[in-house]
């Protein structure tokens, strides 16, 4: 399973890019919006950035709804860098653009997922990355992880290609969810990923360890 990170706070990619686990990065306007970045190019030059922090794809999302407006949009961020990813609404406007993006070689990334027939259609369309929502269904009371165990199976089932990237992570255990659920990718805040490390029988132990070594040779 990848490992992208949901954010995009330089210092957080930085952090999680050092672990060296890290396979991509997603964001989002709201995402930017927290970081202050604002005004066009001062977005472009933070994705610019981001690219040159991490090895992998990156996520930057077109701001039009209308076809040929993302089709402007999507192929001026493709052109910024190998690594960006053009992340799409699943709209009726965003299948066409996704389509139209996939023939042209061009990554994409489906978001703003909530149901089975919007991946189907994102699949369809040749989308690189569908991105359901998990944690904004679980605010709702319906099983984000359960939508996740379906698209994977639906596509497992036809042999699509499209990756299945679990987004709106909002804990460490939807991480483990999502990957006894067959996600391709997992995209999440890194206090999720770091909260895979925490264990009190590690600490513990290391204590120990620590302790009985100085023992002798402290
Ligand atoms: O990648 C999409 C994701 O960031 C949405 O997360 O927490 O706003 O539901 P959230």
């Amino acid at each position: 399973m990848k490992f992208f990170i949901d954010t995009a706070n330089l210092e957080q990619i930085r952090e999680a890019q050092d672990l060296g686990i890290l396979d991509g990065v997603t964001t989002n306007p709201s995402l930017m919006a927290k970081e202050g970045i604002k005004g066009d190019e001062n977005i472009i030059n933070h994705y610019k950035t981001i690219c040159e922090i991490v090895d992998g794809d990156v996520s930057a999302e077109v701001i039009s709804t209308d076809f040929e407006g993302m089709i402007k949009e999507g192929e001026a961020l493709a052109a910024l860098h190998p690594q960006i990813t053009i992340k799409v609404p699943v709209i009726k406007e965003g299948i066409k653009a996704i389509k139209y993006f996939s023939d042209k070689g061009l990554k994409t990334n489906c978001t703003l997922v909530f149901s089975a027939g919007q991946a189907l259609l994102a699949a369809k369309a040749g989308a690189t990355y569908v991105s359901p929502f998990i944690g904004r269904l679980d605010d709702i009371s319906t099983d984000g992880v359960a939508l996740i165990k379906q698209i994977v199976d639906m596509y497992n089932y036809y042999g699509y290609d499209t990756q299945v990237l679990a987004a709106s992570i909002r804990h460490t255990l939807h991480i483990i969810q999502c990957a006894e659920a067959g996600a391709d990718v997992v995209t999440a805040p890194l206090s999720a990923i770091l909260g895979l490390l925490k264990h009190p029988l590690t600490d513990i132990g290391l204590e120990k360890f620590l302790a009985d070594y100085n023992k002798l040779n402290g």
